[in-house]
């Protein structure tokens, strides 16, 4: 069920997305049985279409759970590629290392517990595509700080424009200038604001999932 499509979109996409691999759709079938907020199947096509436009060779992922949405990234990246997993729960890491482990590939992977802002700081840019799945009300200050270590061309994905802890109707309302009725939806709301009306990003908000932004570092 899409929280923010309608029957008959979420029914197109799921006759029209490719099938998913053994191992993604038991990771799609083990984040819907323990409850745990993934970005989903559709929100992970895309990422991986993100990815490969992007021609991304590094990825950086803010908040990676059990590593459901770096499975999808890694679908998109080379032997010599790399992506970074971070996230608060080392147990989340356990299961991500598992999980990952089992699937089909030679890129590196870094799995890395502790806050995920001060995790990028130890890192070296660039990085092609960097994906913000953690705290809410941090995205615009993650944002900045990856704006600094993005390549040329390079994207920012936030999840949760639209659905999962916010209401879509509560962030357009917030945006049309009510208050918030909660931290996490006024940080999506300034998050919306800030790459709306960054002047180096062209930005799209898609209803996919809970609702992604891509935002794309303009290069000249
Ligand atoms: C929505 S889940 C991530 C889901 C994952 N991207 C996916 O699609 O499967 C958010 C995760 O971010 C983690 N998290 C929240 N704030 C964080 C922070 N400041 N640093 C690192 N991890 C954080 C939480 O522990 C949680 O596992």
């Amino acid at each position: 069920m899409s929280l923010v499509l309608d029957d008959t979109a979420a029914a197109f996409l799921a006759a029209a997305n490719p099938d998913q691999s053994p191992l993604l759709a038991e990771m799609t079938e083990y984040g819907e049985t323990q409850g745990f907020p993934t970005v989903g199947p559709d929100a992970g096509q895309f990422l991986r279409v993100v990815a490969t436009l992007a021609s991304a060779q590094r990825i950086f992922e803010f908040g990676s759970g059990f590593g459901y949405s770096a499975a999808w990234f890694l679908g998109a990246l080379p032997a010599d590629g790399e992506i970074v997993l971070t996230d608060y729960d080392e147990e989340n890491l356990d299961e991500a290392r598992e999980f990952l482990g089992r699937a089909d590939h030679e890129t590196d992977v870094h799995f890395e517990a502790g806050d995920a802002l001060e995790t990028f700081e130890r890192y070296d840019g660039p990085f092609d595509v960097i994906f913000l799945d953690h705290d809410k009300e941090r995205y615009v200050d993650a944002f900045e700080q990856a704006v600094a270590d993005l390549s040329p061309g390079g994207v920012v994905v936030a999840d949760n424009m639209m659905a999962g802890p916010v209401e879509t109707g509560d962030v357009t309302a917030t945006l049309d200038g009510a208050p918030a009725p909660d931290d996490m939806t006024e940080g999506i709301a300034a998050y919306v604001e800030h790459v709306r009306d960054h002047p180096e990003f062209e930005t799209a908000f898609v209803p996919l999932g809970e609702g992604v932004a891509v935002s794309v570092h303009r290069e000249s």
